[in-house]
């Protein structure tokens, strides 16, 4: 790795490099994880690489049903090539089942399924606790402006639509997830696009068939495992082999004669 290189910015689970050409930024993986906005904090060995695998697998896909994304292409174990955006401070949840905080807040029990996916705004502002906004908020303090807006929602639920697909193929829930938006600018032409990243730290994926935890509720809820349910969610994706998930793989059969 080149240590040289200028760091742009660190957050609680990544590190922005600058990239090698104007407009790129190289993005790392860390294995740090934490929750409650930090309050809770641990570094699970492999988590980074797995999450670049999986964002990667994703964010790949997004690019060919030609959902705009900040992603060019993974360069490493764990890090991706990315075009530079101005992060919109908007982290949007889209929610198929209810769970976490909109359980809570409204007394359902965890897993009741939604009359139909709801999107809700949160304002990215760690200080604040990222609460939750409207689309009159958003608008009013200009942190989007309506055009804007109406680019996200649509690209969210699109977004909603291939990734419960996805997850579906693989006996796979997709109960809800954030992602962040960031505007890239192309000379004089600007594009709302998909930033950040998709992976299980950012959404809460629950086997089809037994509802076991196979996201970052695991790390919240003290379950254990974490690393397990990452690179379940990988294999199942096609990402890794059963072959290098040793203590997953079946025992086998010796010839003794
Ligand atoms: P919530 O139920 O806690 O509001 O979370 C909704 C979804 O958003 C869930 O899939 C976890 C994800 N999420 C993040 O990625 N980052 C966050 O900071 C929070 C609070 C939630």
């Amino acid at each position: 790795m080149n240590t040289r290189r200028t760091r742009i910015y660190e957050g609680k689970a990544k590190i922005l490099y600058e990239g090698p050409e104007p407009g790129t930024l190289i993005v790392h993986y860390k294995d740090d994880t934490t929750a409650f906005n930090a309050q809770k904090m641990e570094v699970i060995d492999g988590k980074g690489v797995l999450n670049n695998r999986i964002s990667e697998l994703i964010f790949t896909r997004l690019n060919e049903m030609s959902i705009p994304t900040h992603f060019i292409r993974r360069m490493n174990m764990r890090e991706q090539l990315i075009r530079e955006v101005e992060i919109i401070p908007v982290e949007v949840v889209i929610r198929n089942v209810a769970a976490g905080s909109l359980a809570k807040r409204l007394g359902l029990e965890e897993g009741t399924a939604l009359p139909r996916s709801i999107v809700e705004f949160y304002y990215k502002n760690d200080a604040l606790n990222d609460p939750m906004v409207s689309e009159e908020h958003i608008t009013a303090f200009g942190w989007a402006n309506p055009q804007e807006l109406d680019d996200i929602m649509a690209l969210s639920i699109r977004i909603n639509d291939f990734l419960c697909g996805l997850f579906l193929g693989i006996g796979i829930k997709l109960v809800d997830f954030k992602i962040e938006f960031g505007r890239l600018y192309e000379g004089e032409m600007m594009r709302v696009v998909l930033a950040d990243e998709i992976s299980p730290d950012s959404c809460r994926l629950w086997d089809l068939k037994t509802n076991e935890k196979l996201d970052k509720d695991r790390f919240r809820r003290d379950m254990g495992g974490v690393v397990e349910a990452y690179q379940e969610v990988a294999r199942r994706l096609g990402i890794i082999m059963d072959s290098e998930t040793p203590e997953r793989s079946k025992p086998k059969l010796v010839k003794t004669d």
